[in-house]
């Protein structure tokens, strides 16, 4: 098998150091990007365009460790996407790599890295190609018949809930956690029995940044032990989990993703364990966490822009562009990094090999040269489509299709079973600067 993995000389710590080419455009970054904490209050989109208009291509150094270049305008980012040679998505990987070796967990790091995210061409469109067949327009289609009764059965639930609690409750657990795993799960071919535990997973995943720096930076003492036990142990089974089902379905295919993932040949062999890991984790933490976050924020735009929620009431024909403007506005990914493969320069900075790019698609999403009056949730956007929550080029969210039209189909039956429904203004955000992790959303359905 001739995967080659993310390199370890492009991972390890190269320790605090200068970038090797002066700044070209001198700041010092008003927020530290690089910290989990500060994205409890959303994305920082105030600092976002202080960067934006001052350093395009600005150096964030980081305390202990190296530093990278952060982009914050939209063609910026969209060059880097396109331009795979330059800018390597397998020398360093996709996440930004800033614990400590000692603290990281060996399985999380590794699985995170040998996935085909983190692959360069050729290898990553051969085990791209074997995904695809579960994402097509058709695949989509029938998908959303399945979705649609499955949404009318979470919202009688959802509406009990809230009829228990004077007519509050908390959409996370109700709506935006179980449609995107119920959707993941058909996909996947996953029973609906196990379904339960993926979502326990996938709540500590979006959790696991702050434990782990808590582990690494954090007072131990202040640390309960058996909270770390657990964490590890649960890591650890989710891991043994997707080994023991990618397995089953080597050994006994079945018309499904899962199947498909297992039993990919490359260059005549399937594939090495490390990559079952890394598949799992992929599919499973891009497949849930980012779609489950959107149906928040979407709620949140709602309930903040009444007029657009009143016109998509009086004309659903509008919620489709209304949900490529809510993902706009969301943007749950907050960011994907790059490794220069080659010196290079962008937007008048020399970038050297080897250094760190990091493409924050919240601020590219906010572009006011691309989208005219950005903080403004306008369901009538003509380039709302053009947002690059999901990328663009070879790496280009797989799930889009998916994504969206879970969103719309969601959205459709809120609106016209819940028209007076808001958000009530409590929310609780994840300490995670990767994805906008909203854990939870309190609701008044009115
Ligand atoms: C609103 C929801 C979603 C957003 C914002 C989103 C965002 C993204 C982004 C930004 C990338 C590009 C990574 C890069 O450039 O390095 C990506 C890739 C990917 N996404 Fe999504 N995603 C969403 C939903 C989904 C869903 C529902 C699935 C699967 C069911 C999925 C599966 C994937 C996969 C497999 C990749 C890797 C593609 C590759 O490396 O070729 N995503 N996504």
């Amino acid at each position: 098998m001739s995967l080659s993995l993310v390199s370890d000389t492009y991972m390890a710590d190269r320790g605090e150091r200068e970038p090797a080419h002066k700044p070209h455009y001198p700041l010092t970054p008003p927020v530290n990007l690089a910290s989990a904490k500060v994205f409890t209050q959303g994305h920082p989109f105030q600092a976002y365009a202080e960067i934006r208009q001052q350093a395009p291509v600005m150096w964030h150094p980081m305390s202990g460790s190296e530093g990278f270049w952060a982009l914050t305008g939209y063609a910026d980012i969209r060059a880097v996407n396109m331009d795979a040679q330059t800018y390597s998505s397998q020398k360093g990987g996709i996440l930004q790599a800033y614990l400590n070796e000692t603290r990281r967990h060996p399985l999380l790091h590794r699985a995170a890295l040998d996935t085909m995210i983190c692959l360069d061409p050729p290898n990553h469109m051969q085990l791209r190609r074997e995904h695809m067949a579960y994402f097509t327009p058709d695949y989509v289609r029938k998908l959303k018949t399945k979705v649609d009764a499955k949404i009318a059965d979470l919202l009688d639930d959802f509406d009990i809930a809230a009829k228990q609690n004077n007519g509050i409750a908390d959409l996370v657990p109700h709506i935006s956690e179980k449609l995107p795993l119920f959707t993941l799960c058909e996909i996947l071919g996953i029973p609906a029995a196990d379904q339960p535990k993926i979502a326990s997973w996938m709540s500590m995943l979006e959790t696991a940044q702050y434990t782990l720096e808590q582990m690494e930076y954090g007072d131990m003492s202040q640390i309960d032990p058996a909270q770390i036990m657990t964490f590890m142990q649960e890591i650890q089974a989710m891991f043994d989990y997707g080994q023991h089902i990618l397995k089953a379905r080597r050994a006994n295919p079945q018309e499904d993703l899962l199947s498909a993932i297992a039993n990919v040949n490359i260059d005549g062999d399937v594939l090495p364990d490390e990559y079952l890991d890394g598949s799992w984790l992929l599919i499973v933490f891009a497949g849930n966490d980012t779609t489950r976050n959107s149906i928040s924020g979407t709620m949140r735009l709602l309930t903040e822009f009444r007029d657009a929620k009143a016109e998509l009431i009086a004309n659903p024909n509008l919620i489709s562009n209304a949900i490529h403007e809510a993902i706009r506005m969301v943007s749950p990914v907050i960011y994907m990094r790059r490794t220069a493969a080659q010196d290079t320069e962008l937007c008048g900075q020399k970038i050297a090999e080897g250094e760190k790019v990091v493409m924050f698609y919240g601020a590219a999403n906010r572009d006011p040269s691309i989208f005219e009056n950005p903080d403004i949730f306008d369901i009538h956007r003509s380039n709302a489509k053009d947002h690059l929550a999901f990328g663009i080029g070879p790496h280009v969210c797989l799930g889009q299709r998916v994504a969206n039209m879970q969103l719309e189909a969601v959205y459709r039956q809120i609106l016209s079973r819940f028209p007076n429904i808001s958000w009530t203004g409590e929310q609780t955000i994840a300490p995670n600067n990767f994805t906008h992790s909203v854990m939870r959303l309190m609701v008044d359905v009115g």
